[in-house]
């Protein structure tokens, strides 16, 4: 593993932890410049950068894992760079390429490989893109400049118990509109989430749940992750709506489910007040990976799914391949993992 990094593994949440390099690249005069690694944790841009003022800026989040054999890999970095091309084009930023975003974390997790978790730790390095507007201009219109970077920080769970179960209220406050930006990954986002958040928090949830903002019939989104459960049938559901955040893990599962574990799968519509249709449930992204849901709070009644102390069957059938795949002890389907050599 190289060089010895002080950390009790077992001990991480979702927290930031300052890593040796980031990489780092400018766009100027229509084009982005070659891009280099640094050790500098800070970004010194202009007061007027319109990621400040207007939220001109987008961002991802994906894993490098640590194999068995003690090799670093990716899972599916190259749907990150194009979700986040689909991101840029919604708020008006150049698009960094696919091949050189790919490039630009695998140097991130070379240069930061003594940080990647060892094999059966459950932690894992989160690695963080960042597109953002700077430059001087002040009026609301696309910057003229941007920044490309991409940092990492050693993770664990993130929400407390791992694969534990736990339980949600659903949000009075609307995520995203349906034409609005629910579907980039950027910034504003997830700022409006902040307040339903603690809001769910206090009431002793794990967080939030959001239903679609035309209708509040239907369920979106579970906090900053996609929802999915799992009917008495064995069938693997997941919402469809234009202002969810189109999910890699929630993608890869509708894979998995249907090719590895023989289940039906689908996404259409999850109405509220038909979620015991759902044997089991769950929360599905890069940080929370599976997070069974225990139950779910809605308008002052308690709905509890499999159990709130036990995962479900199909949902831990669900996690162990996925997991499985992603650390390298279950065979990927072809193009999923890329191997930070
Ligand atoms: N939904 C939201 C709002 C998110 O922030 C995330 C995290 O990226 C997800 C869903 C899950 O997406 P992914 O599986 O691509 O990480
Ligand atoms: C992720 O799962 O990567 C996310 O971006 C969710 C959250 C940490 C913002």
């Amino acid at each position: 593993m190289g060089k010895n990094v002080d950390v009790d593994w077992s001990q991480l949440g979702f927290g930031y932890i300052k890593t040796d390099y980031r990489y780092i690249s400018y766009w100027k005069d229509g084009k982005w410049d070659e891009g280099t690694l640094t050790q500098d944790n800070k970004l010194h841009i202009s007061e007027t950068s319109s990621s400040l003022h207007y939220g001109q800026q987008c961002f991802e989040g994906m894993k490098a894992y640590r194999r068995k054999d003690g090799k670093v890999q990716l899972f599916r970095p190259d749907e990150n760079a194009k979700r986040m091309q689909k991101s840029c084009e919604r708020i008006m930023m150049p698009k960094f390429p696919v091949d050189k975003f790919v490039e630009a974390c695998k140097s991130v997790v070379k240069a930061n490989e003594h940080y990647v978790p060892p094999y059966g730790s459950g932690a894992t390095l989160y690695l963080r893109p960042l597109l953002i507007g700077v430059g001087d201009s002040i009026g609301v219109k696309p910057a003229p400049e941007y920044i490309f970077t991409v940092f990492c920080t050693p993770v664990g769970p993130y929400f407390k118990g791992g694969m534990a179960p736990v339980n949600f209220t659903v949000s009075d406050y609307d995520r995203a509109a349906p034409f609005g930006t629910g579907a980039a990954k950027v910034g504003g986002n997830y700022a409006g989430s902040l307040m339903p958040h603690e809001l769910a928090v206090k009431k002793g949830y794990a967080d939030c749940i959001y239903l679609d903002p035309a209708t509040h019939t239907k369920i979106e989104e579970v906090g900053a992750a996609n929802f999915f459960g799992i009917t008495k049938d064995n069938k693997f559901v997941t919402p469809v709506s234009p202002s969810i955040l189109p999910s890699i893990t929630k993608y890869s599962l509708l894979y998995v489910a249907k090719e590895y574990l023989g289940m039906e799968a689908e996404e259409r519509d999850v109405f509220i007040d038909n979620i015991d249709e759902f044997a089991e449930a769950g929360a599905c992204g890069t940080a929370a990976v599976i997070t069974p849901i225990g139950g779910i709070e809605y308008k002052g009644k308690f709905h509890v799914f499999h159990s709130e102390t036990e995962v479900g069957p199909l949902t831990k059938k669900l996690y162990d391949t996925l997991y499985g795949i992603q650390i390298g002890d279950v065979e990927a389907p072809e193009g999923w993992i890329y191997v930070v050599e």
